[in-house]
């Protein structure tokens, strides 16, 4: 993966910043990554609301939560209503899982990975771009969007067949919830000035995410997670590592860029840079969402 270093980015202790008062939303923050953010996140003060099914944190004070099955585009649009974005300083995108071997379709007619790990959050960020932020007192820095992914990662989207129709292949769907949410990125950084709009790309974590990939085969995905553990961080040395990111007054103004697992700036993968490509995308994304 090749390194943008133009952003100077000094690695700070998470456990020394003050986030006192940091208004905090994270969607898909019950479990995994999401998790482990909102906990330090809630440890240096921030107000965190979690955006998920099964919350595991009641004994966190300042974490709150909000349920919701985010395979629906319904419930998507609810949270999107219900979230306090006026207030907020910071968004966290997170929800994901990875597509099964047989295509699962939701009530709505989207392909199961498709409408949890993308479009939810498409249509969570069109519906708070314009609140985000606007009622704050005292903003320290302009409200921040952060979607997790695989940015940089050169996959593209099959933008004729985004929702796996005509073909169906696992990793084909997943990809295009990777490349969805790197074009999502790119394009919300265009379209809304007034918020700033960053991706990232965790590499390999130790979390359940891989779950759904064989089915049933509970021996394919523990030999799988043998191999890869090699690359694998928990979720907490991941989250140490890029909290003090999300708040630093460095991404200012730099909406658009993405950022490796160590927090390091990295560069946009090229076909999805690309203004048509993007546009496609996002094109693609609004006839799928205009059939529901
Ligand atoms: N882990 C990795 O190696 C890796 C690598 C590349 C990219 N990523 C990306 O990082 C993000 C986070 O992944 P993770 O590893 O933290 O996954 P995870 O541990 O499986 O956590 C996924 C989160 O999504 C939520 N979620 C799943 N289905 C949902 C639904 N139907 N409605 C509402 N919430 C739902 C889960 O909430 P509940 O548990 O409450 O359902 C959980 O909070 C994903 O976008 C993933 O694609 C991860």
């Amino acid at each position: 993966m090749k390194r943008d270093t133009s952003i100077s980015w000094q690695h700070r202790n998470p456990n020394t910043l003050d986030l006192n008062g940091l208004q905090v939303a994270i969607v898909g923050g019950t479990g995994g990554i999401g998790r482990s953010f909102a906990q330090d996140l809630a440890r240096q003060g921030a107000n965190v609301t979690v955006v998920g099914q099964t919350f595991k944190d009641q004994s966190i004070r300042n974490i709150r939560f909000m349920t919701a099955d985010l395979s629906s585009m319904a419930e998507a649009k609810r949270v999107a209503a219900e979230l306090p974005a006026e207030t907020l300083d910071l968004v966290i995108m997170t929800t994901g899982i990875m597509a099964g071997p047989k295509r699962q379709v939701i009530a709505e007619g989207v392909e199961r990975d498709l409408a949890i790990s993308y479009l939810s959050r498409y249509v969570i960020l069109k519906a708070i771009a314009h609140r985000l932020g606007v009622a704050r007192a005292e903003p320290r820095m302009k409200p921040r969007v952060f979607v997790m992914g695989f940015p940089g990662s050169g996959q593209k989207a099959n933008v004729e067949d985004l929702n796996s129709e005509r073909g169906y292949g696992r990793m084909k769907a997943h990809m295009n919830t990777v490349a969805g949410n790197e074009a999502l990125v790119l394009d919300a950084a265009r379209r809304y000035p007034q918020i700033d709009v960053f991706g990232l790309n965790p590499g390999f974590v130790k979390t359940g995410i891989r779950e759904n990939l064989f089915g049933t085969n509970r021996l394919l995905l523990s030999i799988i997670e043998g191999l890869t553990s090699f690359m694998t961080v928990k979720p907490e040395v991941y989250s140490e590592r890029m909290v003090p990111l999300l708040v630093s007054p460095d991404l200012e103004g730099r909406s658009g860029a993405m950022f490796n697992n160590k927090a390091q700036a990295i560069l946009p993968s090229p076909a999805i840079a690309n203004v048509s490509m993007t546009g496609s995308i996002i094109a693609a994304t609004e006839t799928l969402l205009g059939k529901i």
